[in-house]
């Protein structure tokens, strides 16, 4: 098979992660015996630089005219130090996100046996902990009116949400649900906002078309601390895009790392599988950076947008392999020995190839 992939590295450690996730697509497409085309797209603070623009014209129509998109990351302390810069990386994202219609992220926790011991919470209470995220990625406070006034001194940030946006959230969380436990928790904070009675309502309608599905719906205070003292609670998760943003975040913890958390951003255009970590300036360069959130990126590539499960599978099976060998960069190292970002795709690479 035939696959077109357009690859947005970014910054910072972006390209050092991708450059593995690369790597290991190759050798997968070897030895399945299918050709990858890849084309290379500028963006965020690298695009900036050269065009003055972090997401131009020219990767959009990269990223139309391909199959899939792997992306790095975006983000440099440059624009983040600096609170007047006129442009910054992350609108480059988030331009992305929405130009590609790409409503819902697709953001899976789950935990890893040979980790439990490296994670801050108790391995009793993370054990079997397996839920996915559903998160809306094009509207919210992300992208409502904002500004400041004349004088400089007031600013604001406007929560917006459409039933229309709500429901095709809502419709990925369903479905997903009655392909997993058919457990279904909505988060919000129908208590205060407006928009969250919007949400609740809307999930609400749609309930009878999924009888199958229970459905939980959860204050956001109350699931930030039910996430950390029983995580298995959890089974699909669907909620707003600032919601879901610290959310994730903070499942992270649970699997040890959030250089282990991949995501798939799907919706109207073509999907993009990146992980869910920033762009890491401190470790650019280093090759300390952790490359398994891109590569497990690549094997939810496979799966959901070539439909090759075995390739999606293999991936998968060798990165816990590499984690229970304690092949693992410094951020997961239970014994004081660490291995560089290439050595972790080398050693996935060498296992495809000889298995
Ligand atoms: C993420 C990131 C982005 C977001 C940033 C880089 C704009 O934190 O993908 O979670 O907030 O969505
Ligand atoms: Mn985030």
């Amino acid at each position: 098979m035939e696959l077109k992939i357009a690859l947005l590295a970014g910054d910072g450690i972006g390209p050092e992660v991708i450059r593995e996730a690369v790597k290991v697509s190759n050798s997968i497409a070897k030895k399945f015996n299918h050709k990858i085309i890849w084309s290379e797209g500028l963006v965020g603070a690298a695009a900036i630089e050269l065009t003055g623009d972090p997401y131009p014209q020219e990767t959009h129509k990269i990223c139309l005219n391909s199959d899939a998109v792997l992306f790095g990351a975006v983000g440099d302390p440059k624009y983040d130090n600096n609170p007047t810069a006129k442009v910054r990386p992350e609108e480059g994202l988030l331009r992305m996100r929405k130009e590609l219609g790409l409503f819902a992220n697709i953001r899976p926790t789950y935990t890893f046996e040979s980790l439990l011991e490296k994670s801050p919470i108790k391995k009793s209470i993370i054990q079997g902990t397996d839920l996915v995220f559903v998160r809306e990625l094009t509207g919210g406070i992300y992208f409502g009116k904002r500004g400041r006034n004349k004088s400089k001194d007031y600013a604001f940030d406007t929560c917006e949400y459409t039933t229309k946006e709500i429901k095709r959230l809502a419709k990925v969380g369903f479905e997903l649900a009655m392909k997993r436990s058919k457990k279904l928790c909505c988060i919000d904070k129908a208590n205060v906002l407006e928009t969250s009675r919007l949400w609740r309502q809307t999930v609400q309608s749609l309930e009878e078309k999924y009888p199958e599905v229970s459905v939980s719906y959860e204050f956001v205070d109350a699931v930030a601390m039910r996430l950390i003292h029983s995580p298995s609670y959890y089974d699909v998760l669907i909620t707003s895009n600032l919601f879901g943003d610290i959310l994730t975040d903070e499942a992270s913890v649970i699997s040890g790392s959030i250089g282990l958390m991949p995501s798939a951003s799907v919706g109207l255009e073509t999907s993009i599988y990146e992980p869910i970590h920033g762009s890491f300036p401190q470790a650019k360069g280093k090759n300390i950076a952790n490359p398994l959130a891109t590569i497990l990126s690549a094997s939810m590539m496979f799966e959901r947008s070539f439909n090759l499960l075995d390739e999606s599978k293999l991936i998968r099976d060798l990165v816990n392999d590499s984690i229970v060998n304690n092949i693992v960069t410094e951020d997961l190292s239970v014994n004081g020995k660490s291995y560089g970002t290439n050595e972790i795709g080398d050693w996935i690479k060498e296992k495809i190839e000889r298995g």
